[in-house]
């Protein structure tokens, strides 16, 4: 199975230090996962690309833009102006995804589709050559510490299966109530990628967090 990744979500971190924030604990993980939201999409604000601009002058991190928002593949030059990687939108938002597709490839950015709990994972299947990774939604969009959704772990099993069997390298993140408790659900049904904002900032020392998630999970 492909290798662990954890992806720490800035949301939950002091907004007024994500430069340190970060820094405390850049050896300990694989990439950043950055949450933004335009109150359209989710019922919620939160940041844009002058705050990802700041913070790739403070880290060489790989940048994951999770896009709550309406309009994502307007902004595409912007994120990669501003230091984004990562492309990572809603099915939701492109039931035929191949404009967002065409903008993330021609400002040479990595592309993903998410899928909220309600959104099957046939609205993704058909693209998974075009994602470098996919994001199944644990929680619904929109806030951070928010109680891990069971239900949508077949949906998590049913990616793993298309993406082994198309022989993809394709990975498979979980967004939303990624805990102690919960991630070895995710990491049982076929998820590698793990996102977690309240269960890294919200501890009193993020990088114990990090490795003892990165140790659980290489042993679960
Ligand atoms: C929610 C965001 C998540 C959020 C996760 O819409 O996409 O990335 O920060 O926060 P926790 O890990 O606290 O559930
Ligand atoms: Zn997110």
């Amino acid at each position: 199975m492909t290798s662990i990744k954890i992806a720490p979500s800035i949301l939950s971190a002091d907004f007024a230090n994500l430069g340190a924030a970060i820094a405390e604990i850049a050896d300990y993980i694989d990439m950043v996962h950055i949450d933004v939201m335009d109150g359209h999409f989710v019922p919620n604000i939160s940041l844009g690309f002058p705050v990802i601009k700041s913070l790739r002058a403070h880290s060489d991190l790989y940048f994951d833009c999770h896009m709550m928002t309406t309009n994502p593949d307007v902004f595409a030059k912007d994120l990669v102006e501003a230091g984004g990687n990562l492309l990572m939108v809603h099915a939701e938002v492109f039931p035929d995804p191949s404009r967002v597709i065409a903008a993330a490839r021609r400002e040479g950015l990595d592309f993903g589709l998410a899928v909220s709990p309600p959104t099957p994972a046939e609205a993704i299947l058909p693209y998974l050559e075009e994602c470098s990774q996919v994001l199944v939604m644990t929680v619904h969009p929109g806030f951070g510490g928010q109680s891990f959704l069971e239900e949508v772990l077949p949906k998590v099993a049913m990616l793993r299966k298309s993406i082994d069997s198309a022989g993809l390298p394709t990975d498979i993140q979980v967004d939303g109530g990624v805990t102690s408790q919960t991630a070895p659900l995710a990491r049982a049904a076929g998820a590698n990628v793990f996102v977690a904002g309240s269960a890294i900032f919200a501890q009193d020392n993020p990088v114990a967090a990090c490795k003892a998630l990165r140790e659980l999970l290489e042993t679960c």
